[in-house]
């Protein structure tokens, strides 16, 4: 029996290493490049999560004006202006908000559980894609 050399068992996990990162990366690339659609994906998630506060009776849209029963409403923002940034999630409010990056007090759903990670992966998607009425 020969021992495995500690050279090689070394260079042997550098290259499984490296074939995990890729099986990492490349779903995440492919998926990110899959359509996301507003009617299908995003606001299914904002009819069930949202509503109840940004409806115009709803605490919500009286502090912020912003109405959720529509894309054209989520478009139009709150009275201070647009929470979409169509192509960057990153600057966007509606995706700081339910991501939480902003503080707690106002991460959306506010005082609720927060999105699944999908939930929110689908946002970011669809807003990097410029947030299309597709
Ligand atoms: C339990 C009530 C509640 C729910 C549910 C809720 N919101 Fe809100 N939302 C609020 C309130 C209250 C404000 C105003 C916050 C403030 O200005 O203090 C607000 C404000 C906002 C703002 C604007 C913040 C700004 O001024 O820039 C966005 C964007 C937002 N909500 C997105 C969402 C989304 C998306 C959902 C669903 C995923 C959601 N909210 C669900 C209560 C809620």
């Amino acid at each position: 029996m020969h021992a495995v050399k500690p050279k090689s068992r070394s260079s042997a996990l550098i290259v499984m290493g490296f074939l995990w990162m890729l099986g990492q990366i490349w779903p995440a690339t492919a998926l990110a490049k899959e359509p996301v659609s507003f009617k299908e994906d995003i606001f299914p998630i904002i009819q069930i999560r949202c509503p109840e506060c940004h409806l115009p009776a709803g605490e919500g849209y009286k502090k912020s004006g912003l109405d959720l029963r529509s894309y054209e409403g989520l478009m139009k923002g709150t009275k201070f202006g647009p929470v979409v940034v169509p192509g960057d999630a990153f600057t966007s409010n509606l995706n700081v908000l339910i991501e939480g990056r902003a503080s707690k007090e106002i991460q959306m759903p506010q005082h609720m559980k927060k999105l699944t990670s999908c939930d929110l992966d689908l946002f970011r998607r669809w807003v990097n894609q410029g947030a299309k009425n597709n």
